[in-house]
């Protein structure tokens, strides 16, 4: 039998998980690494514990699935986006990953728009805004705060292509992770000169892009060594997560949607043309699928309020479990109580590094199922900002799937339901973004001729979730209150940090 690896390279963990060609999930492992907090709003990561992780992760696989490294014909890849490795001339790395949730970078944004000429302008060469998690706003940080650790910098990769390159040896970047850079014209699927001539950073520092799909390299002698994979085994680019999250639930044709509730979340919309938000409101970046694009729109805190309020508010003393039957007995809308989940800041639909969470409304009735309820309630309805700002763009919308931990929960799912007022499929085998990795290993290779024969057998939806008629109209009434509430507080959010 013939088996595919994917390696998701997450900011909790490092996952693997091994295919059969035939589409069975014989085995997943995660091991989980540190993250690193030195002064509040800076998240960083040390590359070495990826990679250790991801040593450790195929070792356990291998020794515990019955496959041998013989039978595994391709590896790939997905990884955080945007975090930045600094790498040294001789491929050291020089320090701490700068993350995707770190929010250090306010000033370098407001230098891009500057030096660019404004957002119009930017949106025009990246079709993206500054944001403090994108990596362009991180390697002018590094050029202003750390200038001798700057001026070693010879290659700047991100996360997966990091592990790639300790794999092979090659360095490469592929399109839908350059795309997060906001250093590619992602239209021309090249990296744009112009803007890297206006913020001085050199092109030599960045690698050769390539596409989601392309085989480019094998693994080493040196890794084959340390990992137990075969020397020469085929490995595959890989790509973003959200785009191989969006692969592994089969978002690879236009008209799908993606929701995901992680740690952050995200709403995907896969798109033929690369046509961006003219206010910037949503990413746009390049999908794994080749010639093909996605907008997204994500939630910082999502999945992260909930345990935010299950460690803080609730000191661990109840389980998912028990909150999820709380969050049950109180009554749709909380009675009245009100959640805005921008604890670190929020992306869409406000980039606004200041805004803070709130809870609005407590009265004296409130127990503790209206406050677990309410934070459900409050993501579901930061979710539903960013599926109207894609009902905006003029995105056909014909099926919505959605995933990740929040997901598997029953009531989240029926909250998220009716609040979009729109039914939601749930899948059979939900892998994310490791699974889509391996599936992009699998049409790399050519074990599979491309994504739609790739999901076939794979992905299948298992449920669909009707949202109630009866509450469409009050969840309505809420969404403008939760809406306006941002509105009424933004000054105050800025005054207060
Ligand atoms: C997307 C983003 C996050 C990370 C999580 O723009 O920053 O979803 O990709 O790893």
């Amino acid at each position: 039998m013939d088996y595919l690896l994917g390696l998701d390279i997450g900011t909790s963990g490092v996952k693997g998980i091994l295919v059969s060609t035939a589409g069975q999930v014989v085995k997943s492992r995660t091991e989980y690494y540190q993250l690193n907090t030195p002064h509040p709003g800076w998240t960083e990561q040390n590359p070495a514990d990826w990679w250790e992780g991801t040593t450790n992760v195929i070792k356990y696989l291998l020794a515990n699935s019955g496959v041998s490294a013989e039978e595994i014909k391709g590896v790939s890849f997905s990884g955080q986006m945007h975090s930045s490795v600094f790498l040294d001339q001789g491929m050291e790395v020089i320090r701490p990953a700068i993350l995707w949730s770190d929010t250090r970078t306010s000033k370098q944004c407001q230098d891009i728009y500057q030096r660019v000429g404004g957002l119009e302008k930017l949106i025009k060469l990246v079709s993206n805004p500054a944001l403090e998690g994108f990596t362009a706003p991180k390697v002018l940080w590094l050029q202003q705060n750390e200038p001798e650790n700057y001026q070693r910098v010879k290659m700047i990769l991100l996360p997966k292509d990091y592990i790639r390159y300790r794999l092979t040896g090659e360095v490469q970047i592929d399109r839908s992770d350059g795309a997060g850079t906001i250093m590619m014209d992602i239209r021309q699927g090249s990296w744009s000169v112009d803007l890297l001539d206006r913020l001085g950073i050199e092109r030599d520092l960045l690698p050769p892009l390539v596409n989601s799909t392309a085989i480019v390299g094998e693994v080493s002698r040196a890794a084959a060594r340390t990992c137990g994979l075969k020397v020469g085994t085929p490995v595959v680019a890989g790509g973003a997560d959200n785009a191989c999250g969006a692969v592994g639930s089969g978002i690879i044709k236009e008209g799908r949607v993606m929701v995901s509730i992680g740690t952050s979340g995200v709403v995907v919309a896969q798109v033929e043309k690369p046509l961006a938000d003219p206010k910037g409101r949503l990413h746009l970046f390049n999908h794994a699928v080749p010639e093909n694009w996605y907008m997204m729109g994500v939630m910082l805190s999502a999945g992260m309020s909930f345990s935010w309020l299950k460690e803080n508010l609730f000191a661990d003393q109840y389980d998912y479990q028990h909150l999820n039957l709380l969050a049950a007995e109180a009554e749709s809308g909380s009675e009245g109580l009100l959640f805005l989940p921008y604890l670190y800041g929020e992306r869409t639909p406000h980039a606004d590094a200041n805004a803070r969470g709130v809870f609005f409304g407590i009265s004296g009735n409130h127990q503790q199922g209206h406050l677990v309820r309410s934070v459900m309630e409050g993501v579901s309805f930061g979710l539903r900002d960013s599926l109207e700002l894609i009902k905006e763009q003029d995105i056909k919308i014909n099926e919505i799937r959605a995933i990740g931990g929040g997901a598997k929960s029953k009531v989240w799912q029926q909250i998220l339901a009716d609040v979009f007022g729109q039914e939601i499929k749930l899948l059979k085998i939900e892998e994310g973004p490791a699974l889509g990795a391996a599936m992009i290993a699998g049409v790399g290779v050519g074990v599979f001729k491309d994504f739609s024969e790739a999901e076939q057998g794979i992905i299948q939806v298992s449920q669909s979730i009707t949202p109630n008629e009866e509450k469409r109209d009050y969840y309505n009434q809420l969404f403008a209150l939760y809406q306006n509430l941002y509105q009424s507080l933004k000054d105050d959010f800025k005054k207060l940090t």
